[in-house]
């Protein structure tokens, strides 16, 4: 029987525990894929007292069984790249042949990252607040049918990155923005091309097919979140690549039939880092609280991560758009001491009220609900019957609400703090 591919998707705005998830599946399948995104995401595993924060690299990688692959819809940053790799080599996990890359992933040149810097000087107040990492200009090479692969760092690399470059410096030169020195930066970028080349760069849409036929198991680990999905979210304050379970057959090149269950990923509260529309947040003291209790700083860029209250509009969004079969409930355990948990069931402008996704989420303000709180600690919870009644009420509310089972629920950032219930089946 064939293989199939199951994708682990955060489904709001990212940050949502997908690197914890991911890692605490690997034993369940034998590769794990990265499809989309690349040094912009920040992916945080904990265990036995060590904490690791992925960005290019598949969380699967501290299984030494496992394949991981960086797909053909994945960019990635050479220098950026050996730094991370490195760090795990170090830590003692042997990479090389058990880290396969795309040839046809594209490469994020540090011109991509001055450009980035200079496109959002030039949006002024109207900035998305991007991880400044080049992932929009270099997503727009791609496109524009001029970007560089991995695969050709092999055959007169030199002329072709000087070429790029050079049309990268020209428009740096037209938008008036040249007070930058990347020389260093380049320095450590070729290194980083070379220490590419002991991986293997391979055609993995085939690789990953090939183990499909055999019957082996994929777990495709998503970046970012469905909100900022380049179509699906709220453009233009998103990424640039395709965040949902549709960018997983693109960026991976596997077959829509080949795709199993669709995980997806959320906290029991919403966060978002960098600008654009999220009604659901919260300016007082509670905002402050959650950010607090739940650590919510910006894994890549340290920035405070904006909070709020569940949102169940965006929820119902996200699960429609990328079919999901099961969710999986993160960081429930932040909201242990609130006596009240509120909960967003629609939005509201100019006395019209929705609860679906409106085309322009900007200037809607949050209906929400209120819940009562469970006000016990979660953290020791391991089993379903461990559950507090008034979490297990709010874990029903919710599951009703968004007619999706919550098959995961997890109350601490350790790997063992996840709880499998028993009705999923899993
Ligand atoms: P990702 O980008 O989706 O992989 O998520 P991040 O790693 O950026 O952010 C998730 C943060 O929450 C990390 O610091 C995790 O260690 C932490 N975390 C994950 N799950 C839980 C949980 O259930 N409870 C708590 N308190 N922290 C969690
Ligand atoms: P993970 O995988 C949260 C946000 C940025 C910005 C917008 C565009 O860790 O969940 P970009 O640099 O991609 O052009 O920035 O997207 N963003 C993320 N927010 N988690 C992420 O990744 C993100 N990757 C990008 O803050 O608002
Ligand atoms: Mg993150």
């Amino acid at each position: 029987m064939k293989g199939k591919v199951d994708a682990l998707l955060g489904i709001v705005f990212g940050d949502e525990g997908k690197g914890k998830v991911v890692d605490y599946f690997t034993p369940r399948y034998d590769v794990v894929a990265r499809f989309a995104g690349g040094p912009n995401a920040g992916h945080t595993i904990i265990f036995d007292g060590k904490k690791f924060v992925l960005r290019a690299i598949p969380s699967g990688i501290f299984d030494e069984s496992k394949l991981n692959v960086i797909g053909n819809g994945c960019v990635i940053a050479p220098d950026l790249f050996m730094a991370e790799a490195q760090e795990l080599e170090t830590a003692g996990y042997a990479l090389t042949e058990r880290l396969h890359i795309s040839r046809r992933a594209h490469l994020i040149l540090p011109t991509h990252r001055v450009l980035d810097r200079a496109y959002e000087a030039a949006k002024g107040k109207a900035k998305v607040g991007t991880t400044g990492k080049g992932i929009g200009p270099t997503y727009s090479d791609k496109a524009a049918r001029i970007g560089l692969r991995v695969g050709d760092i092999f055959e007169n690399f030199a002329a072709k990155y000087e070429a790029l470059k050079a049309r990268h410096l020209q428009i740096l030169s037209d938008l008036h923005f040249t007070d930058f020195d990347i020389s260093e930066e380049e320095r450590e970028w070729m290194a980083g091309v070379e220490y590419m080349k002991k991986f293997p760069l391979t055609d993995t849409e085939t690789e990953l097919n090939e183990l499909l036929a055999q019957g082996k198991n994929i777990l495709a680990e998503g970046a970012q979140g469905s909100l900022l999905d380049i179509d699906h979210g709220t453009y233009p304050f998103v990424s640039s690549s395709s965040t949902t379970s549709g960018g997983v057959c693109t960026g991976l090149g596997v077959p829509p039939s080949s795709i199993g269950r669709v995980y997806g990923v959320f906290k029991a509260y919403s966060t978002r880092v960098g600008s654009g529309p999220f009604p659901v947040e919260l300016f007082d003291e509670t905002g402050d609280r959650i950010r607090e209790i739940g650590h919510e700083y910006g894994a890549v860029t340290g920035r405070n991560r904006r909070c709020g209250w569940i949102d169940l509009v965006a929820l119902k969004y996200a699960i429609m758009i990328n079919g999901v079969t099961d969710l999986v409930m993160m960081k429930s355990d932040v909201l242990d001491t609130f006596d009240t948990i509120r909960v967003c069931v629609a939005y509201e402008k100019d006395g019209i009220r929705t609860d679906t996704m409106p085309y322009d989420t900007e200037g809607w303000t949050a209906v929400c609900e209120d819940r009562s709180g469970w006000r016990e600690p979660l953290g020791a919870v391991r089993e379903e019957n461990q559950f507090p009644p008034a979490f297990k009420a709010y874990v029903d509310y919710l599951e009703r609400e968004l007619s999706t089972p919550i098959s995961i629920v997890s109350v601490g950032p350790d790997r063992e703090a996840t709880i499998i219930r028993p009705s999923a089946g899993l």
